[in-house]
């Protein structure tokens, strides 16, 4: 019941040539498979968006401010994300909440700004590896879902996407064990807050290091509907076979 979801986040990489990775993508990707999503940076929007027009690729922005315009230098609104064509939006990312000190109420004002404009907002949560050690992994999780997910979310407006930081760009990948665990989680918080019926429509995501070699796998664990992909979706000789693996599990 719930389409199994792909997304690509390019964060500061790609430029107008890197784009032709989404024509061979395009080409490759089997339209009855899982639903592919790439965030490409917020210069690369429009013109992504007019090259996937007719094929089975949607595009998201990568953060969004939560005004429609104003006096923020340097800041896209979701407005104005919308506007190129993009559908999606990721809110909370843990390099945005590390760099930029995101708190989890103003990560909340992105996704209400994103469903404003009807983007469907890939809310990312995750703990450090300190949390980890400390073992209080659920605490952070339950903390950040408590605060940054707006009441009214459904399977068509939000997609959560589990990354822990330890995990990113390392190469260290939880166990099978640790990612069913948070993931089993995250579901229970989910119905708990939003029933049965809302609460098992909403996609949750791997990420953190997924790659070609270790996808399959990935996919084998409780509650995971797809992977956010940082590095490996750069190039769609990489992406390719996490997508296939993906409809292979
Ligand atoms: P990597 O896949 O490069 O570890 O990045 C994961 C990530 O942060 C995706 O948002």
């Amino acid at each position: 019941m719930r389409r199994k979801l792909a997304a690509g986040n390019w964060k500061m990489h790609g430029s107008v040539s890197a784009l032709a990775e989404l024509t061979t993508l395009a080409a490759q990707i089997d339209p009855q498979g899982c639903e592919t999503v790439i965030c490409p940076p917020a210069t690369l929007l429009f013109h992504a968006c007019q090259l996937v027009t007719s094929t089975d690729i949607a595009i998201g922005a990568q953060c969004c401010h939560p005004q429609p315009h104003g006096p923020f230098t340097g800041d896209v609104s979701a407005r104005m994300i919308a506007e190129t064509g993009a559908s999606y939006v990721i809110a909370g990312h843990s390099e945005r909440r590390d760099r930029y000190a995101e708190t989890d109420a103003e990560v909340q004002a992105q996704i209400r700004a994103a469903w404003r404009e009807n983007l469907t907002a890939i809310l990312c949560v995750g703990e450090s590896g300190e949390d980890r050690q400390a073992g209080i992994t659920l605490d952070t999780i339950a903390t950040q879902l408590a605060g940054s997910l707006p009441d009214g979310a459904n399977g068509e407006n939000v997609v959560i996407a589990y990354e822990p930081i330890w995990a990113i760009g390392t190469g260290d990948v939880p166990t099978l064990a640790q990612i069913g665990e948070v993931h089993d989680f995250i579901r229970a918080q989910l119905v708990r807050r939003f029933g049965d019926t809302q609460g098992k429509t909403i996609r949750l995501l791997y990420g953190g290091s997924v790659k070609p070699s270790n996808a399959a796998d990935i996919f084998t664990a409780e509650n995971v509907d797809g992977a956010l992909v940082g590095g490996a979706s750069l190039q769609a000789a990489d992406f390719l076979p996490i997508i296939q693996a993906l409809n292979d599990a």
